[in-house]
Order: structure tokens, then C-alpha cells, then sequence
């Protein structure tokens, strides 16, 4: 499924998506410019943003930069939001139309629902619309588990081209991913190290930091690697370029079989958010 040589993944909706991008949740103003700039720079062609994180008029600035800048086109970039339950998906054409407008970069790649709610399936019908009409190009959900999941999919006739969830070495979700992925839907995993305020515990565990050591490379580049190898699409957060540039440097190493299963062994259904 996932094409290494190429970076991406081809989507049910027949849309190509890269498999590693920038998260940009706590990244606000000039830093977000400057670290999408950056990451863009780097060759970084995904970028992962909301509605809630109060930055997409600094990611679609910086996209429009970056294209003028470095010479790329639309079509280059992928860029992902969401929009959040409450009044957003109680008036789902509005709250859509915005995040549109705010990025202002003429269509979105992916939209998400950023979290079950009771106007969730009124909120996909209305992404469905935009897709019609050329807005959004794929659609998805965010925080949707197997329970969820399984109560939200007969009520629609799209099937989600991608579920983002918090994964990471300390909540891998193994029940979870191969049930995502059985559907035809691509995993996408938040916090891959595992949140600002956690990621000393993962960069530092002492299985993780001997198999960098092994292959020459960092702690963040062994997770990411972890999860590409799983399947799963990553999109670290960072607001330093040489971290942006390092975490997408995820292609000239490979994990072995037994190192993947001393990550595995790490599990400890320990998540770093509520939701
Ligand atoms: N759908 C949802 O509900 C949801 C929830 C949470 C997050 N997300 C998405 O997932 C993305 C990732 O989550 P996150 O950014 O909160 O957490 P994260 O990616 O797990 O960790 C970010 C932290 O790691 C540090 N870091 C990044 N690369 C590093 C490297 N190579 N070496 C050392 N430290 C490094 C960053 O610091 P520096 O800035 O110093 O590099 C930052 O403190 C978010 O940005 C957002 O797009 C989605």
C-alpha cells in the first residue's frame, strides 16, 4: 500500500497523499510561517492543520510563499484540516466554507471531522458537498476508535479516505490500526512522539535510543520509521527546522523484523490526550 520509493500512498479516493508531513497544532504566527516554509524547503510536501489550532491563515500564507518561492505548484502540496464539534459541525457549511477561505489556497487535499459529535454524520454529508464541487478533494475522521467507527459507517455512503489517531510507541492502538486498515482506509498517527511534554520519555527509552544508534540516526527517526513500517502515515510537530528536516528523513533505513518487535514490546496503552 504505502509506495516508499515514492512517499505517498495512493487514497480510496484515488488521491496521492505523502506519507510524512508537518503537524502544526501549537505552532502560531511567524514560527508556523516560517516552520511550514521550512518544512516545505526540506521537501516536506504534507502539512496537517484544524480549524481549533487557530493557524490556518499561516499555513495557507506559507503554502502560497512556498509555491511562489520555491517553484512548486499547488498540486505538489497536501494539506489537511478539520473542523470541530459544537457550533462548527452544528453549522457545517459555514464552518467549512471558513476553513476555505482562511487557508485561501483554493482547495483542500483532505478534510477531517476533528472528533466524534452529535452533528457528525449532518458535518460529513456537508465535506461530501465540497468534494462534489471541487473544494475538498478527500474526506475523513479524527478520534474515531473501533466502537466509533463501527457505529458511524453504515450512516454514510463515502467511505473515509483517512482516520488520523494518537499513536506512538506508549499507545500503539493494535487492535485498532489492522481494523482501519482492513477497511481500505489509511491510518494517520498524532503525537508520534508522543506529545509535547512526553517526548523525553520516548526519545530516551533506552530501546529506542540503542536501535538509533545502530542504524546511525536519531530516536524521532526510529518512531517515525516505526510507524511508516506499520503502515502508518506521520506528521511530527516541530518548530525548529533541523528537527523538521530531520523527521523527514525517514527512507535511507530500515527496520528489522526484530526491531520492530522490540518497539511493539513497548506498549503500554498509555495515551497522552483524552481523546
Ligand atoms: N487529530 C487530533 O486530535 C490531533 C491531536 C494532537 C495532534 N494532532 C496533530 O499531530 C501533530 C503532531 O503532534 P504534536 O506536534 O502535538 O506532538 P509530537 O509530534 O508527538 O511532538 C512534538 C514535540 O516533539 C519535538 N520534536 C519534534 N521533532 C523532534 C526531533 N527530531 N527531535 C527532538 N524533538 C523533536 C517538538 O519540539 P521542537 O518544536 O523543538 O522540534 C515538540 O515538542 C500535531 O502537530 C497535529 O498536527 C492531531
Amino acid at each position: 500500500m504505502f509506495n516508499f520509493e515514492a512517499g505517498s500512498v495512493t487514497l480510496n479516493s484515488g488521491y496521492e497523499m505523502p506519507l510524512n508531513g508537518l503537524g502544526t497544532y501549537s505552532l502560531r504566527g511567524e514560527t508556523c510561517i516560517n516552520s511550514v516554509k521550512s518544512a516545505l524547503q526540506s521537501g516536506v510536501r504534507l502539512i496537517d492543520t484544524a480549524s481549533a489550532y487557530g493557524n490556518e491563515a499561516e499555513v495557507g500564507q506559507a503554502v502560497r510563499e512556498a509555491m511562489t518561492e520555491l517553484g512548486l505548484k499547488r498540486e505538489d502540496i497536501f494539506v489537511i484540516t478539520k473542523i470541530y464539534p459544537g457550533s462548527e459541525m452544528a453549522d457545517p457549511d459555514r464552518s467549512i466554507q471558513a476553513c476555505l477561505d482562511r487557508l485561501d489556497i483554493g482547495y483542500v487535499d483532505m478534510m477531517l471531522l476533528h472528533h466524534p459529535d452529535r452533528n457528525d454524520v449532518k458535518a460529513y454529508h456537508a465535506m461530501g458537498k465540497f468534494v462534489e464541487a471541487g473544494k475538498i478533494r478527500s474526506i475523513g475522521l479524527s478520534n474515531w476508535y473501533v466502537k466509533e467507527l463501527e457505529e458511524f459507517l453504515p450512516q454514510v455512503s463515502v467511505m473515509p479516505a483517512l482516520v488520523q489517531n494518537e499513536i506512538h510507541p506508549y499507545y500503539q492502538e493494535n487492535d485498532v490500526i489492522p481494523y482501519i486498515q482492513s477497511l481500505g482506509i489509511v491510518v494517520q498517527g498524532w503525537y508520534p512522539l508522543g506529545g509535547r511534554g512526553h517526548t523525553a520519555e520516548l526519545l530516551g527509552n533506552e530501546v529506542i535510543s540503542g536501535i538509533a544508534k545502530a542504524h546511525g540516526v536519531s530516536s524521532a527517526q526510529v518512531i517515525l520509521r516505526w510507524n511508516l513500517q506499520k503502515g502508518v502515515v506521520v506528521i511530527p510537530g516541530s518548530g525548529n527546522p533541523d528537527h523538521i528536516r530531520e523527521n523527514s528523513e525517514l527512507y535511507g533505513f530500515a527496520l528489522t523484523d526484530e526491531e520492530m518487535a522490540q518497539i511493539n514490546a513497548l506498549d503500554r496503552n498509555e495515551k497522552h490526550d483524552w481523546y
